[in-house]
């Protein structure tokens, strides 16, 4: 499995998301807003991912301020809100940025020199990029769980081991219940405007020999019914604390057309996707990207230059239309309000007792 990410201890080296399946090829990023730009423009992407890259930026923006004989926390402030402003979406990239600045804050109470808080901040970033892996890892197994022998399973973009540290959310359902022999077939959304399911989980899939069939996006509700699908997962970038989830733009309308033909609909995702600051999925911030990738296909032309487009990233699935939402925790079901208090609430109890 080829990895998204190495860190180097003075630079993160990513894979090029935006080559893939053309190229495989590495970008170099020795500085934090090198990290920044990568993650804008979607050469790093996934929640989980993005999030573990602004972890090691912010190590690299510590590193530059000592550089620079400015090691302040203003500063390093200013760092992180840089970095969370890169994708507004996917509520890991705050998530870890706010974590590793919570850590500085801490140790810097603690007078410890600007070394030993360098030191402190590599290694946190190294944990959240290994814990991922091991939370994924934990989530293909509970999602597993819920799939029957011979599942033909849907899946939008790409959450797989490109979108996070190794293994993938959805796609490491998908990898653990075909490990146990219980995947026919999967159907991969190609995921328009840019193509992470076609370009990303395609490949990702064939590389490890899970049957695969690439479909386009406004196939998906005529293939459930025509090729016997018989559960949908995908993955999530903020989920609010009532289980509205923001993912893929395309996602809202797999998750109707699943409940039209009575289809679970899974999603997977990690504790750190959960905003538990947001009452409901109307407080989730969409981001809007460029007309451009809209009425371009891979550099192509297939609009009007000058015709109006609209280019949300990401749409929110209701609650109600989600089966379980798959968490490292185990699979949380409805009412959803109800039982993602409790998730935080034993969350907040693991922390304490640390
Ligand atoms: O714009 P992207 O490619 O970063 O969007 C990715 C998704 O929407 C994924 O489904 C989500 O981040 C979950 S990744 C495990």
């Amino acid at each position: 499995m080829v990895k998204t990410m190495e860190w180097q201890h003075n630079a993160l080296e990513i894979l090029d998301q935006t080559k893939l399946p053309v190229e495989i090829s590495f970008i170099k990023c020795g500085t934090y807003s090198r990290v920044g730009e990568a993650i804008k423009k979607l050469e790093v992407r996934g929640a989980p991912a993005i999030g573990a890259a602004a972890g090691f930026a912010m190590v690299l923006g510590w590193q530059q301020l000592m550089a620079e004989n400015r090691c302040n926390l203003p500063a390093y402030e200013e760092i992180k809100n840089e970095l969370i402003a890169a994708r507004p979406t996917a509520v890991n990239l705050a998530w870890a940025a706010n974590k590793l600045y919570a850590e500085a804050e801490r140790l810097t109470r603690q007078s410890k020199t600007q070394s030993e808080i360098a030191c402190a901040l590599e290694k946190l970033a190294q944990q959240i990029y290994t814990d991922d892996i091991e939370c994924n890892k934990k989530m293909g197994r509970y999602g597993a769980e819920l799939l029957p022998p011979h599942t033909r399973i849907l899946t939008h973009c790409n959450a797989g081991a490109l979108a996070t540290c190794g293994w993938g959310t959805a796609l490491g359902v998908i990898r653990e219940a075909f490990a146990q022999g219980k995947i026919d077939m999967v159907y991969a959304d190609e995921t328009r405007p840019l193509l992470q399911g076609a370009r990303l989980t395609v490949w990702e899939l064939m590389e490890d020999k899970i049957p695969v069939t690439v479909i386009t996006d406004n196939m998906a509700a005529w293939a459930m019914q025509q090729k016997g699908i018989n559960a949908v997962v995908t993955g999530a970038d903020r989920i609010a604390l009532n289980g509205d989830t923001a993912n893929k733009i395309g996602t809202f309308g797999v998750a109707l057309a699943a409940k039209y033909h009575g289809i679970p609909f899974y999603i997977a995702a990690p504790v750190s996707t959960f905003d538990f600051s947001i009452p409901d999925g109307s407080g989730i911030p969409i981001e809007e990207r460029s007309a451009q990738e809209v009425k371009t296909l891979q550099g192509v032309v297939t609009a009007p230059p000058e015709a109006l487009a609209y280019n949300p990233a990401f749409d929110v699935a209701p609650a109600a239309l989600i089966s379980g939402i798959i968490t490292e925790y185990g699979v949380i079901k409805p009412p959803y309000r109800e039982n993602i208090k409790k998730l935080q609430l034993k969350i907040k109890e693991e922390i304490f007792n640390e």
